[in-house]
């Protein structure tokens, strides 16, 4: 089973332990899946019965290294964060969810998460401004895209963490 995993680097914003990230043509059983989290196949079943949709995920995301879509099972979960008309567009706030410092874009009214230290040397990324899909942290200035927390411009190297974010009703939930 373990030719078919993929490693997590595309998916830092979320718990390796409550992930597993396939490539598509590979798909796996409950019975596997449930394996990878540690459940048997109908503990498995019955717990995502329970979570609904707010517990399995599946992204569709290029991963680097891994050339190509990936699938990833995600078992964490969504927590409210904000309501809608908190954030006006491009705008940017700092929440905490469960002890991450996660900051909330608003482009255009899609709602994004990232992680809000910048991997340069850890400017406040929820006080930068916002360019299109861009936010330029405003220590030294690295911009990174909102929608993958992915590095645009210098000096930052890495990325930073990127959150599931999905609203309902009013309520902005990011997913942790
Ligand atoms: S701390 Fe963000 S660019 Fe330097």
């Amino acid at each position: 089973m373990g030719s078919s995993s993929v490693p997590l680097a595309g998916f830092k914003g979320l718990r390796s332990d409550l992930l597993v990230a396939l490539r598509k043509e590979q798909p796996l059983t409950a019975k596997e899946l449930g394996t990878r989290f540690g459940l048997t196949a109908n503990a498995f079943r019955r717990h995502l019965k329970e979570l609904g949709d707010a517990g399995l995920v599946r992204f569709r995301r290029e991963v680097r290294g891994v050339g190509g879509p990936v699938y990833a099972y995600s078992l964490a979960e969504f927590v409210k964060v904000a309501k809608t008309n908190e954030l006006v567009p491009d705008q940017a706030r700092l929440v905490e969810v469960k002890g991450k410092q996660i900051a909330l874009f608003n482009v255009d009214g899609q709602f994004f998460a990232l992680e809000n230290t910048c991997t340069h040397k850890g400017g406040p990324l929820a006080e930068g401004d916002i360019s299109g899909h861009e936010v330029t942290c405003p220590w030294h200035g690295a911009t990174f895209d909102v929608r993958t927390g992915d590095v645009v411009g210098p000096p930052a190297q890495r990325a930073v963490a990127c959150y599931g974010v999905r609203v309902a009703g009013a309520d902005i939930e990011v997913e942790v």
